[in-house]
């Protein structure tokens, strides 16, 4: 059963040209996806829809059977602390939060004890190679320790998705790398995935599937890598 589902989904931004235009999408649990194309294609737009962070203006946008597009401001909050985890070019992380306070943090507003959520946080952070960094404050760490905690962040309430808007665009190529490997591993774990990119190696190396966007229509949608076997 599809974990993604949008539906004719339009959203135009004022009187510009539409920044999606009747776009329809299935997604599978257990995929990675790569959505890809030239800047101003509408790539963010259908994240941010995805992540309930945005409305369609036409369409409808449905997620682990959640209609994104009819849901009030609470049950949107609901959803997304539910089953989005989300990880961006520049992180997003408070910067006067040490490491541990930032990936605590979605657990806490979800609910669970204080303890509990040390203790998951402390298990990601091992699990993400940044252990040692947990009482550190983000400013001190490199661009890909960050995006690791960006990581552990959005993993800590085991997200139905893990979205990824350019997590490499802001990274050398070494850290690059580690992200790019880091996000395969997640999604051969299980972790269902889409992420939106001008990287194509970042693409290569992770999605099972690459959808290429151009003017806000799909322009084409191709298997590009077997997913894990389960
Ligand atoms: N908040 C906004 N207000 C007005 N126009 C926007 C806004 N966000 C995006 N757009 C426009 O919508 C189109 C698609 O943008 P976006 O989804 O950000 O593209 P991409 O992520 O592929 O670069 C672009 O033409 C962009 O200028
Ligand atoms: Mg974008």
């Amino acid at each position: 059963m599809a974990v993604i589902e949008l539906r004719g989904v339009s959203r135009r931004y004022d009187q510009g040209p539409p920044a999606l235009d009747d776009v329809t999408l299935t997604v599978e649990p257990g995929e990675a996806v790569a959505i890809l194309g030239p800047s101003g294609s509408g790539k963010s737009t259908m994240l941010n829809l995805i992540a309930g962070l945005d409305r369609p203006d036409a369409g409808t946008v449905s997620v682990a059977d959640v209609r994104l597009d009819k849901l009030g401001e609470a049950a949107t909050a609901r959803y997304r602390r539910a089953h989005v985890g989300m990880i961006f070019q520049f992180f997003n992380l408070l910067d006067d939060l040490t490491v541990a306070d930032n990936v605590v943090l979605p657990a806490q507003l979800a609910g669970m004890s204080r303890s509990e959520a040390r203790k998951r946080a402390a298990t990601l952070l091992e699990a993400l190679g940044i252990g040692r960094h947990s009482g550190a404050y983000p400013g001190r760490l490199s661009g890909g320790q960050r995006q690791r905690v960006a990581v552990a962040r959005a993993l800590m309430n085991k997200p139905t998705l893990l979205l990824a808007d350019e997590p490499t665009g802001a990274l050398d190529s070494a850290s690059g790398d580690d992200v790019r490997k880091l996000l395969t591993e997640l999604n051969g774990e299980g972790q269902t995935l889409v992420l939106v990119t001008h990287d194509e190696s970042l693409a290569a190396a992770c999605a099972t599937r690459t959808v290429r966007l151009v003017d806000g229509r799909i322009d084409s949608d191709t298997r590009t890598r077997m997913g894990a076997a389960r």
